[in-house]
């Protein structure tokens, strides 16, 4: 089926080539919910097949499973074999996706269509990648050149603290997409050389901001307010208190001047930030067409190009544009993103599967499950569908994980022997050949294989006998070893945690959150709801427990009576 995104003719060949389009189009199209797409039926029958399949069997009777289900792009090994999927029901996910209008999509996103429809903007984080241009033709590098410059000067020592001195100490004050994104990449490459520190606080839990300052020298340190609204109540909470912190450890003498020089913002806010103490000079703006959980590629990343340099973050944009060209250009038989989404989508819709775990097995990712969680939930978490139903089927799936192996010595046991089907994604940078990265690598593999080939009753029978157990002994214990197995997983391996594979992996999984949310026909650029919840602790802030129910008007007062017989103390 044709959507009509009302693109001019020719714009896909021009989207590519990287001019300047047409005014942008909005996505009012004549859209189908997808379990009223004909093919839905026939992948309901499948699951219904596979359901009460082992994945075990369907490599057994398919020697070229691997070849088949694996795919390789921008140096990133993404294997499917794992997935209790196979041929019949990959091949009517992907008509599917083509019923969904899915390739019209791809490229209204890459063509400025006003995908976020609900507040009219396009979502165009691909634009700073270079991968599409800005809507209107607009120069993207304008939005960098300040930030560079200013990270240059600090690198090289020459942006100073009130007293003289280099600032070699960079505390980033954001939360959200303000803070995941960065944070991550920033522990991500936090191996290769950095010539100044660079630390992340997000919560409006005062002890975030006190262990982030504890031994910091004033003098030195520069606190980036990250912003795009300049108006969240944590991240001003803390720039509030930073800004107190530095009144009363700087000298005397200088503290008076300490703001201009010991902050700096990024923020579309100007005005706000020059009342906070923030000179117009230091504050460097990002697109409005870009969302906060998708703007690291933004000047949001100021921390990564301070830590990393410009090398560092083009490569990590080069990766993300690589993707991308992958994404806009690639059948969708072959398409990463594509595939990906749909291997979530049937897991969710049609084996009924509720989470994702996400394990990547690097220290350097140890939050790569909650930069996820922003991005999947935050885009997808969401009911209310294009043409104004709510969604019959499930969208986004609850996502978490942790970090291999030490995952492996804690919940990976729900894995093995618990009562349920949990798909997951096993992230592996492969590296070199030192014995613990290698050891590393193995514990990866040997955890999807043996969560897909679990352990039968026979097997735990004979393991037992074998350790010259009674008959008795071992009818009794056997049944405690057996493992269901059948758990499927998709591994992707990158050669190594470097900027460009980073960059191409957090695209991969931006695109595969696009095309979820596409197929089931949400929009995946707004977060209403999260809206909401900062309402009500405005209102609570307010003293409005007034109009709280009883619930929580219960627990005020209880905390009201908690403080006073603390203070009390
Ligand atoms: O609360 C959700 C959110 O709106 C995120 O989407 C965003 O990344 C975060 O808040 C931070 O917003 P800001 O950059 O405006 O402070």
């Amino acid at each position: 089926m044709a959507y009509n995104l009302g693109v001019p003719p020719g714009w896909r060949k021009a989207t590519r080539n990287l001019p300047a389009l047409s005014p942008p189009v909005i996505v009012t199209d004549t859209f189908t919910p997808p379990q009223r797409l004909p093919v839905w039926s026939s992948l309901e029958q499948h699951a219904a097949r596979l359901r009460a399949t082992r994945v075990r069997t369907l490599f057994d009777t398919d020697a070229g499973r691997f070849q088949r289900l694996s795919r390789s792009v921008c140096g990133l090994t993404v294997d499917f074999s794992k997935q209790r999927l196979d041929a019949a029901a990959l091949a009517d996910l992907l008509e599917l996706a083509s019923a969904a209008g899915l390739q019209d999509g791809i490229a209204g996103l890459f063509g400025a269509a006003q995908m976020n429809f609900t507040e009219g903007r396009a979502a165009l984080h691909m634009a700073l990648r270079g991968s599409c241009p800005a809507p209107g033709g607009e120069d993207v590098t304008r939005y960098f050149r300040e930030a560079r410059s200013f990270a240059r000067a600090l690198r090289e020592g020459g942006i100073k603290g009130a007293t003289g001195k280099s600032i070699n100490h960079v505390i980033n004050l954001g939360i959200g997409g303000s803070d995941l994104g960065p944070r991550m990449v920033f522990e991500a490459l936090a191996h290769t050389h950095r010539p100044v520190k660079v630390d992340f606080v997000a919560n409006i839990d005062p002890r975030d901001l006190d262990e982030a300052l504890a031994g910091v020298d004033p003098e030195r340190t520069l606190f980036i307010v990250s912003s795009k609204s300049f108006g969240t109540a944590e991240t001003l909470s803390n720039a509030t208190a930073a800004r107190a912190w530095l009144a009363s450890t700087l000298p005397a003498r200088v503290a008076d001047n300490a703001l201009a020089v010991h902050f700096a913002a990024v923020s579309n806010a100007t005005a706000s930030a020059a009342a906070f103490g923030i000179p117009p000079e230091r504050v460097f703006p990002l697109p409005e067409w870009v969302g906060g959980r998708y703007s690291v590629w933004s000047a949001i990343g100021l921390p990564l190009l301070i830590a990393f340099g410009e090398a560092g973050f083009d490569a990590f944009l080069a990766g993300g544009r690589d993707l991308d060209q992958h994404f806009l250009k690639a059948p969708l038989a072959d398409n990463l993103p594509v595939l990906m989404g749909l291997v979530g989508l049937w897991n969710t819709d049609f084996l009924g599967l509720e989470t994702l775990a996400v394990l990547p097995y690097a220290h350097g990712l140890r939050n790569f499950a909650m930069w996820l969680q922003q991005l999947e939930m935050e885009s997808n978490g969401k009911r209310t569908l294009r043409n104004g139903e709510a969604s019959a089927v499930q969208t986004s799936p609850v996502v978490w994980g942790g970090v291999g192996t030490v995952g492996q010595h804690a919940f990976h046991q729900l894995f093995y022997q618990g009562t349920r089907t949990i798909p997951m994604d096993f992230i592996v940078p492969v590296g070199d050949d030192d014995p613990r990265q290698r050891g590393l690598v193995d514990n990866a593999f040997a955890q999807a294989a043996a969560l897909m080939n679990g352990r039968d009753l026979a097997t735990a029978t004979a393991a037992l006998a074998a350790k010259g157990m009674t008959p008795d002994e071992v009818e009794r214990l056997a049944p405690h070893l057996v493992c269901p197995g059948n758990q499927p997983s998709t591994t992707i391996l990158l050669p190594q945690l470097d900027a460009y594979h980073l960059g191409a992996l957090l695209a991969l999984y931006e695109h595969k959150v696009f095309v979820q949310g596409w197929i089931w026909g949400i929009n995946s650029f707004d977060q209403y709801g999260v809206e909401l919840g900062k309402e009500m602790a405005r209102a609570l802030a307010q003293g409005g427990s007034a109009e709280c129910d009883a619930s929580t008007a219960g627990l005020m007062a209880a905390a009201a009576a908690i403080r006073a017989s603390n203070r009390a103390r």
